[in-house]
């Protein structure tokens, strides 16, 4: 019950890294609220984890843009109070050659992948502060660190993540507020399933195969990762960027 007393937000949960942070959340005793665009998904698991015993609230909201966003926050607030823990997790892939890219594509990207993660400080920041108490987690990548061929946009935006979490964690220590980004590896959600479904087979043999633990990661293995870093046992863990990818970062390209 590492969580328990705490109300946990989590952009992008109702399936992949976010629903497994939702799930692992309520087991640790947080009342939680997530926000997502997948309606039927959303609904549904607040149902199941509801029906279970657990308290747990669905908001549709688009967590790209600000004003939805802020009026769906609200109704979390008002329902569970004051957000103590956050997890701004929503984001997806993006793959461009940087002459083809448009600056609408471009917009479009980072305004999910890398300005919503601002929207979720600047949303629980004010009640945080006059707490003087708070732990916000940013997903961030292995691509925070490396990247691939035609990542360029994803690339940008998940070491973006990393600078944002930083420089907000020297500015908000003062008032007793923590901000750590957690950077998964090849991890077993749909997003991934797509991404391997769309490139050749060897693609995808190739990246198991660099796998130093012979295996890609569970979405419930970068949970308990999230949930520990928002959790009080984690007092002293802030400006940090945690890789959880199995290894893979710890080994030369061939
Ligand atoms: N899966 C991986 O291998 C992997 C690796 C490194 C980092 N990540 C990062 O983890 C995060 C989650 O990835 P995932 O693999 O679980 O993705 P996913 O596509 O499986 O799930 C993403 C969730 O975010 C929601 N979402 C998308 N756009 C949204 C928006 N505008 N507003 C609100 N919700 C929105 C989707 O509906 C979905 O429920 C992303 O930031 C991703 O970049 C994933």
């Amino acid at each position: 019950m590492r969580l328990k007393g705490e109300h946990l937000i989590v952009t992008g949960g109702s399936m992949g890294i976010g629903e497994a942070v939702v799930i692992d959340g309520a087991q640790e005793g947080a009342k939680v609220s997530f926000f997502d665009i997948d309606v039927a998904r959303g609904k549904a698991l607040a149902d199941r984890l509801n029906g279970e015993g657990f308290q747990v609230h669905f908001e549709e909201a688009d967590v790209s843009k600000f004003d939805p966003f802020k009026a769906a926050f609200d109704k979390c607030v008002a329902k569970f109070g004051p957000v103590t823990v956050a997890c701004s997790n929503a984001g997806r892939n993006s793959y461009a050659d940087p002459v083809e890219y448009t600056e609408d594509e471009w917009h479009d990207f980072f305004s999910l992948d890398l300005k919503s993660s601002w929207y979720v400080a600047k949303l629980c920041l004010p009640e945080m502060r006059k707490a003087k108490k708070g732990s916000i987690v940013l997903i961030s990548s292995i691509h925070g660190r490396m990247t691939f061929p035609n990542y360029f946009p994803y690339a940008a935006a998940k070491h973006g993540l990393i600078g944002l979490a930083k420089n907000l964690a020297v500015d908000e220590g003062k008032h007793g507020i923590r901000f750590n980004t957690v950077s998964p590896g090849f991890t077993l959600t749909p997003l991934l399933k797509s991404w391997l479904d769309s490139e050749p087979p060897s693609r995808a043999e190739a990246a198991m195969a660099a796998q130093p633990l012979g295996r890609m990661g569970e979405p419930s293995e970068i949970a308990k990762v999230v949930n520990f870093v928002l959790s009080s046992e984690a007092s002293f863990m802030n400006g940090a960027d945690l890789m959880v990818d199995g290894g893979l970062h710890s080994r030369f390209a061939s």
